[in-house]
C-alpha cells in the first residue's frame, strides 16, 4: 500500500515520529513541515512552512493527497489546526481545539479533573492579582506551586519554597506579564511529593491504547538541579509506574478522564500524555498534555513494534476498537540522552558544526534523533536550537542501554555540547 503522511513539527519527537511512520509497511512517503537537518534523511522536509501556517499546511495535504497528518507540538493544536483540517475534510491525528484545552488551559484541566474525580493536586484559581496575593499571604503550607493558566513553553510553573518566592513569582506572572496572556489567570496548587512518570495513550475518544511508560529528566543539571528544560533525557519503561501501578493509573485517571471528555461533548482523537506524580497515596496528575512528550517519544517509539501508521490512522478515524488491545512492545529498555547547546535553557549560540554523527549512529541499538540541527550548503550539519540531539539506545538492560547511549554521545562533538551524566540512574537495577 502506498500511504503518504505529513508530520508537523521540527524536534526530536517529530524525527522519531517520521522514522516510526516510515517503517510502516503501508507508508510509501513521509513529509515533515518544517522538519530539521536530521529529519531530511528520512522525510521530505518543507523548511519554509511554519507550524502556524494552517493554510499552507492544508493546501499541501490536499495537493499531495496526504492520507494522514500527524501534529507534533501543542501550539498548533491549541490554535485549532485540527478543526481547520477537519473543515477541509483532511484526515488528521490530534485533538480539536476544545480537547487541546486539556493542555492549553490549566484551569480547564483542573475543573475537568474535579468534575470527574481524577486525583490531582488541590488548587485555587485567580484572575485577580490582589486576591491571589491575599491568598498567598495567608498560605500556611510550603512549598506551593504557581502556574500560568495558558501555554508558556513549559516555563509557566514556579515551585515556591516560601512566601517571598511566591510573591515574586506571582508578580512575574500577573504584573510583569512574563508569559503574556497565559498569565492573566493563574492556578495556585498543592505541592505533590513523590516520583514523576509519564503515561501516554492514543485514543479515538472511546477506546484507548496505552503506550509504553516513560520518565523524563526535566532539570538542566545532574541530581535534578537547576532550571527546568524541555527535557534532558528519558527512559522507557518507567519501573515506578509498571504493573499494578499502571493498572491503577488507567482505572483511576485515564478511564475517568476519557469518560469525562465524552460526557462533556468533546470527541478527543489524538494522544494524551499524563504527567503523573506517584505519591504515597497513589498516582496523581501533575498535568495533561494534548500531544506526545519530547523526549518521551524518542524512547517510546523505538520500543513499539506495531505499525504506528495503523494505530494513529485508526484513532484519527474513530476505529481504534478494531485493533488488538495494546501495541506489541520490545521488552528491552530504551534510554535517551539529550545533547544541548551551551547556555540552554538560557540563551545559546547557533550554527556550530557537529561532528561524529555517523560513527555514533553505527553503534548497535543506537538511533540519534535530531532536535535542533540544520543542514549546511556544504552538506554538513550545524546546531540550530537549545536541545540539539537526542541520542537513544536500546539495550538488554537499563545499564546496557544507558552505557550505549553514553558511548554514542562520546562520539559526537560540537562546541560547548552539554549533557546530563545521570540519565536513567533511578531505573538502574530495576530491569
Ligand atoms: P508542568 O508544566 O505542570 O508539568 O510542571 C512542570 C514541572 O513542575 C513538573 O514536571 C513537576 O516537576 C513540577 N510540578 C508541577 N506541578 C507540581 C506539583 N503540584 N507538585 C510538585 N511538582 C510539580
Ligand atoms: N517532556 C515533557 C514534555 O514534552 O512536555
Amino acid at each position: 500500500m502506498s500511504k503518504k503522511v505529513l508530520v508537523i513539527g521540527s524536534g526530536g519527537r517529530e524525527h522519531a515520529l517520521c522514522v516510526a511512520l516510515g517503517r510502516s509497511p503501508q507508508v510509501s512517503e513521509v513529509f515533515c513541515a518544517p522538519g530539521n537537518g536530521g529529519i531530511e534523511d528520512v522525510a521530505t522536509c518543507l523548511p519554509d512552512v511554519l507550524v502556524s501556517d494552517f493554510d499552507r499546511l492544508a493546501d499541501f495535504a490536499v495537493n499531495e493527497s496526504i492520507d494522514l497528518t500527524v501534529v507534533g507540538p501543542e501550539d498548533p493544536l491549541v490554535g485549532g489546526i485540527v478543526d481547520y483540517f477537519k473543515e477541509r475534510e483532511l484526515p488528521v491525528f490530534g485533538p480539536t481545539k476544545d480537547g487541546a484545552q486539556l493542555e492549553g488551559s490549566k484551569v480547564f484541566a483542573k475543573k475537568l479533573m474535579a468534575r470527574h474525580n481524577v486525583p490531582t493536586a488541590a488548587y485555587v484559581e485567580f484572575d485577580d492579582f490582589a486576591a491571589a496575593k491575599a491568598h498567598l499571604t495567608e498560605q500556611e503550607w510550603w512549598p506551593v506551586v504557581l502556574k500560568a493558566d495558558g501555554l508558556a513553553a513549559g516555563k509557566g510553573v514556579a515551585i515556591c519554597q516560601n512566601r517571598a518566592e511566591a510573591l515574586v513569582a506571582l508578580d512575574e506572572m500577573m504584573v510583569e506579564k512574563r508569559f503574556g496572556d497565559a498569565g492573566e489567570r493563574i492556578v495556585i496548587e498543592e505541592f505533590l511529593r513523590g516520583e514523576e512518570a509519564s503515561v501516554h495513550i492514543v485514543t479515538d475518544g472511546t477506546t484507548m491504547m496505552v503506550l509504553p511508560t516513560a520518565q523524563d529528566h526535566k532539570a538542566i543539571h545532574d541530581g535534578d538541579k537547576g532550571p527546568n528544560t524541555g527535557g534532558m533525557g528519558a527512559y522507557s519503561p518507567a519501573p515506578i509506574v509498571e504493573g499494578p501501578m499502571l493498572e491503577k493509573v488507567i482505572r483511576t485517571i485515564l478511564v475517568p478522564l476519557l469518560n469525562g471528555l465524552r460526557v462533556e461533548g468533546i470527541e478527543y482523537r489524538g494522544s494524551i500524555f499524563a504527567g503523573l506524580m506517584i505519591t504515597k497515596g497513589g498516582p496523581r496528575v501533575v498535568e495533561f498534555n494534548a500531544r506526545f512528550g519530547d523526549p518521551e517519544t524518542e524512547v517510546m517509539l523505538p520500543r513499539i513494534q506495531s505499525d504506528l501508521y495503523e494505530i494513529l490512522h485508526t484513532a484519527a478515524t474513530g476505529k481504534l476498537a478494531d485493533l488488538a488491545e495494546g501495541p506489541a512492545v520490545d521488552p528491552r529498555p530504551c534510554v535517551a540522552v539529550v545533547m544541548a547547546s551551551a547556555g540552554y535553557p538560557g540563551s545559546y549560540p547557533r550554527g556550530l558544526p557537529i561532528y561524529g554523527l555517523e560513527e555514533a549512529g553505527q553503534l548497535p541499538g543506537v538511533t540519534v534523533y535530531h532536535a535542533g540541527t540544520r543542514r549546511r550548503k556544504d552538506g554538513g550539519l550545524s546546531t540550530a536550537g537549545g536541545r540539539v540531539l537526542c541520542v537513544t539506545a536500546l539495550g538488554d538492560s537499563f545499564a546496557a542501554a544507558r552505557t550505549r547511549a553514553y558511548e554514542a554521545t562520546a562520539q559526537i562533538r560540537f562546541e560547548g555540547a552539554y549533557k546530563r551524566g545521570d540519565i536513567a540512574n533511578r531505573a538502574l537495577g530495576a530491569v
